[in-house]
C-alpha cells in the first residue's frame, strides 16, 4: 500500500492512516475551508451516476468547486449508456477526455474494480456507491460525525439498524469503525435482512431491536433498499415502524443523550419517526455538512492538491 492511494474504492482496502489522515484533513478544512480555495485550481472532476443521488452528487459537486476545481455531471441516463454503450467504454471515453478525478456511482458491487485496473496513473477514481458493497465517502463522512461526538471511539457504543442485508452504508461504516477501534460496534436487522459475516465479525448482533438500543451512545438507522430487494417481500411501511422503526419511546432505551445517525434518504414512519430524524439528538444534518468536507478531504488526498 502506498502512502498515497491512486483510487478511493472501498475502505476493506485501505491503509487506516491514510483514513484517519483524510479525517483529520476534513476537519481542518471544516476549521479553515478558505485557506484550500484555490487548492484544485486547473484541475477537472467528473461525477458519474448510473443510480440517483442527492448528497453524494452534490456534495462532491460542492466539495470540488470550494477547492477550485472544476466539475463536470454526466448521468447516465442522458448519456450514450442509453444506446448500449459499456461502463468500461464509457469510461474510457470520459478518460480521454482528460479529467483528474471520476466520480462513479454503480448498481453493481464490483463495477469499479476493473476501470481502477485500466485507469491511467493520472485518473483517480472514487466509488460513491456500488451496489451494496461499498460507499467509503460515506463512511468517513460518518466517521467525522462520531468523531465530533466522540473523540475516543473505544468508549463508544454504536448500534446499525435496518436492512443491512444490502446496505453498501453497513459494510464500509461497519469496516472502519473497526479499523478505527470502536468500542462496541452492534448490528441489528429484520429477519432475511442481517448482515453477512464478514460484517458481523467482531461485531455484536441481536435479533431483538429494543436489546439492542440498550444503553447505546449512537444509534444508526438504514432505511430498506426496495431498489436491491430482488423477489423478496416488501414490508408494509407501518407494521415495520411498529417492529423496527426508531421512536422517541425506543430511543429513550439508549443511553440518555444517544444521538441519532442516518445516511438518507430516509424513509419517515418507516424506520424512523419524524420526531426523532428532526429532535435534538439527531446529528443528521451535521452528517450533511461533514460530507462536503469529508469529500474535500478526498479529493485532496488523492490529486496531491
Ligand atoms: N447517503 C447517500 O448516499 O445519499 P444519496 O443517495 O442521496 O447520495
Amino acid at each position: 500500500m502506498t502512502d498515497r492511494p491512486q483510487h478511493l474504492i472501498d475502505i476493506a482496502s485501505q491503509d487506516t492512516t491514510f483514513l484517519r489522515r483524510v479525517l483529520d484533513q476534513a476537519a481542518a478544512m471544516r476549521a479553515n475551508p478558505d485557506a484550500f480555495r484555490q487548492a484544485g485550481s486547473g484541475r477537472l472532476m467528473v461525477n458519474l451516476f448510473y443510480e440517483p443521488s442527492t448528497r453524494t452528487r452534490v456534495s462532491f459537486e460542492i466539495a470540488a468547486l470550494k477547492l477550485g476545481l472544476q466539475v463536470v455531471n454526466v448521468a447516465a441516463a442522458d448519456s450514450s449508456v442509453k444506446k448500449g454503450e459499456t461502463l468500461m467504454d464509457t469510461f474510457r471515453t470520459l478518460e480521454a477526455m482528460g479529467p483528474d478525478l471520476l466520480v462513479l456511482r454503480h448498481p453493481e458491487d464490483e463495477a469499479l474494480v476493473p476501470l481502477a485496473a485500466a485507469a491511467a496513473p493520472g485518473t483517480h477514481l472514487v466509488n460513491a456507491g456500488s451496489g451494496s458493497r461499498a460507499h467509503p465517502t460515506q463512511a468517513l463522512l460518518d466517521a467525522m460525525t462520531l468523531l465530533d461526538e466522540h473523540p475516543d471511539l473505544s468508549q463508544a457504543k454504536v448500534l446499525i439498524a435496518g436492512d443491512l442485508h444490502h446496505s453498501r452504508v453497513t459494510r464500509s461504516s461497519a469496516a472502519l469503525l473497526k479499523k478505527l477501534g470502536i468500542g462496541e460496534l452492534r448490528l441489528c436487522a429484520p429477519p432475511g435482512l442481517e448482515a453477512g459475516p464478514e460484517v458481523s465479525a467482531g461485531a455484536v448482533v441481536f435479533d431483538d431491536f429494543d436489546a439492542a438500543l440498550a444503553g447505546v451512545d449512537v444509534v444508526m438507522m438504514l432505511r430498506i433498499q426496495h431498489e436491491r430487494l430482488a423477489g423478496m417481500d416488501i414490508p408494509d411501511p407501518e407494521a415495520y415502524h411498529r417492529e423496527w422503526g426508531l421512536t422517541p419511546e425506543r430511543l429513550a432505551l439508549a443511553a440518555p443523550q444517544a444521538r441519532v445517525m442516518h445516511p438518507g434518504p430516509m424513509n419517515r414512519g418507516v424506520e424512523i419517526a419524524s420526531e426523532v430524524a428532526d429532535g435534538p439528538q439527531s446529528l443528521i444534518q451535521q452528517q450533511v455538512a461533514n460530507g462536503v468536507f469529508t469529500r474535500m478531504a478526498v479529493i485532496h488526498e488523492l490529486l496531491k492538491v
